[in-house]
């Protein structure tokens, strides 16, 4: 079945205007009035096409065809009889889940999330304007990014009970509302929905598939055509505050301060020239600061700042995490500031399935493609759900590997390639 790439793109250049940074680049935050627009472009096409949308309590979407098991209206966990049936593949007995997030970071992309929901869409209308009837559902994981409360796949990580209830008033956003507060807020909490839905059921899912540009180099550099993840990144993220004495930046002589910033500013740099002498892959990011009291002529009583740590094996980004908690304590005792260190989030670095791996290897090949199994840095919500289902995810190249960026971008021939390949392989690989 072939797909309607110049439905794909204009979609996805429609969703790029729903931005709170117009000219800035792409700004739509998990449960934002952007987010709620994006949305209801969503609901328009799925009403157009008598799909079911369904939000759970923490707002992520699922979007059925008809004959999809995957909507709670319909019964779950029974594989479709009813439509074309089963058969090439043996794996074909189940659910399968497409999905990806709409929600970006501060000032990025337009296609980091929304090109594999978009993608998504359009494999469930290609089938549709077919005819053909599989048991496919859509999903739209809330909140991915960790843009509002500082945790990636937050809506992926209650789906799989990572995150209990308890945690809707842990996660904290920088005005200090907790997630339970904006789910409040757009109406999607429900006490009782959340018990009996979450964790989600796996019973009859048979696989999690998401196409995503790759947001790294590897592909432009190598001029590969598709990606196949092998093993998506660990992360852990920390939050260090150090707490120094303020005063006066004038009078106060530079030996004997208690600088926080100062403190901060070593602390960044040792951490890289740390994390580049464990090499093997391993990165470490500060990427968001905050300065107390911030003014020019004031000494920082106070810096708090993250660190986001990543690789592909656990036991290297447990070393590294040791490696920085050490020498932020170290730095600080010697410069007479207290030190904090939080944990915010984490996750283990996950392998996909090898048969599905395989499978889109096959289809690579058979195609002609130019492709590499690679592994992905950065986290995506289909590796929270791998150790529950078979799972997978397809790559397109990002042009000069930029990402989380407005420059982000990929070319168009490369993103109908990719949404094409979905579609091949879910052909072949449901029922
Ligand atoms: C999400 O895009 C992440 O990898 O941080
Ligand atoms: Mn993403
Ligand atoms: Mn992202």
């Amino acid at each position: 079945m072939k797909i309607n790439g110049q439905r794909l793109l204009s979609d996805l250049k429609n969703l790029r205007e729903i931005t709170a940074t117009p000219g800035q680049g792409v700004t739509r935050f998990s449960y934002s009035d952007e987010d709620r627009r994006a949305r209801e472009y969503l609901a328009r096409i799925a009403h157009e096409y008598g799909f079911t949308m369904e939000t759970d309590p923490i707002g992520n979407i699922t979007i059925c065809p008809p004959g999809s098991d995957g909507c709670t209206t319909s019964s779950p966990g029974q594989s479709n009889t009813s439509g074309t049936g089963c058969t090439t593949n043996s794996s074909c007995q189940g659910r399968t889940i497409i999905g990806s997030h709409i929600d970006t970071v501060k000032c990025g992309g337009w296609l980091d999330g929304i090109y594999g929901v978009m993608s998504g869409m359009e494999v469930l209308r290609t089938l549709a304007d077919n005819n053909a009837e599989r048991n496919v559902a859509l999903m739209i994981y809330a909140e991915e990014e960790g843009s509002g409360f500082g945790s990636t796949m937050t809506g992926s990580k209650f789906l799989t009970g990572k995150y209990k209830e308890s945690d809707l008033t842990k996660l904290v956003d920088d005005e200090g509302r907790t997630l339970k507060d904006h789910l409040e807020e757009c109406g999607y909490w429900d006490a009782e929905a959340f018990a009996k839905a979450l964790p989600m059921s796996f019973d009859g899912i048979d696989q999690a598939l998401e196409l995503h540009i790759e947001q790294g180099p590897v592909m432009d550099t190598e001029g590969l055509q598709i990606g196949i993840v092998d093993t998506v990144f660990g992360m852990h993220v920390l939050e260090i505050e150090y707490a120094g004495l303020g005063n006066h930046a004038g009078a106060s002589p530079m030996i004997g301060r208690r600088d926080a910033m100062s403190a901060f500013g070593e602390t960044a740099v040792t951490i890289e020239k740390a994390i580049l002498e464990l090499g093997q892959g391993a990165v470490a990011t500060i990427g968001k600061v905050s300065v107390s009291p911030g003014g020019s002529n004031v000494i920082p009583d106070s810096v708090r700042f993250t660190v986001d740590i990543r690789s592909n094996k656990n036991e290297l980004t447990d070393e590294a995490v040791g490696i920085i908690r050490q020498l932020a304590a170290e730095i600080a005792a010697r410069r007479s500031v207290e030190c904090e260190i939080r944990d915010i989030a984490d996750s283990a670095a996950i392998p996909f399935s090898r048969d599905v791996i395989e499978e889109m290897v096959a289809l690579a090949e058979e195609q002609g493609l130019v492709y590499k199994v690679m592994d992905s840095g950065a986290v995506h919500d289909t590796a929270m759900l791998a150790p529950y289902t078979r799972a997978g995810m397809i790559f397109v190249p990002s042009i000069n590997g930029r990402s989380h960026v407005p420059e982000e971008n990929t070319n168009e021939e490369d993103l109908v390639r990719g949404t094409q390949f979905l579609m091949d392989y879910i052909e072949r690989s449901t029922c």
